[in-house]
């Protein structure tokens, strides 16, 4: 299955549940480092022509390994229910992807994959 198709089956399914879980966390104070690690973090900045949204991944400065062995294989943005793109890596990279988006007041979803703990997910 390609990478595309793949893509938009998680589109249609992003507010409708997902084939696999989608583990994010409730409260971030009490959240574990292992949450911590694999939670997306969304930086907005407000552009002239729009907005620009930062995602990385980890909260509170606990960063995920990027190893041959565990490593982060994907960031994918969402405003809405509308995908905004895909990001795709591999052991080693730094894992971090910039989308620039029309000025908006729908919710923004980040989702990043784990090759050994699924899938997780950030809303602001
Ligand atoms: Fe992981």
């Amino acid at each position: 299955m390609s990478d595309s198709v793949e893509f938009e089956n998680a589109v249609t399914e992003v507010n409708d549940g997902l084939e696999q879980d989608v583990h994010s966390v409730e409260d971030i104070d009490t959240a574990s480092d292992f949450e911590l690690k694999h939670t997306p973090a969304i930086e907005l900045e407000e552009l002239k022509s729009g907005q620009l949204i930062k995602v990385s991944i980890g909260l509170k400065g606990i960063e995920h390994p990027q190893t041959e062995e565990h490593f982060i294989e994907w960031i994918r943005l969402f405003v809405g229910t509308e995908p905004v793109g895909e990001r795709a890596f591999g052991p080693g990279d730094d894992v971090q992807a910039s989308f620039e988006i029309e000025r908006s007041s729908a919710q923004v979803i980040a989702q990043a994959l784990c090759n050994l703990h699924g899938l997780w997910e950030a809303r602001i």
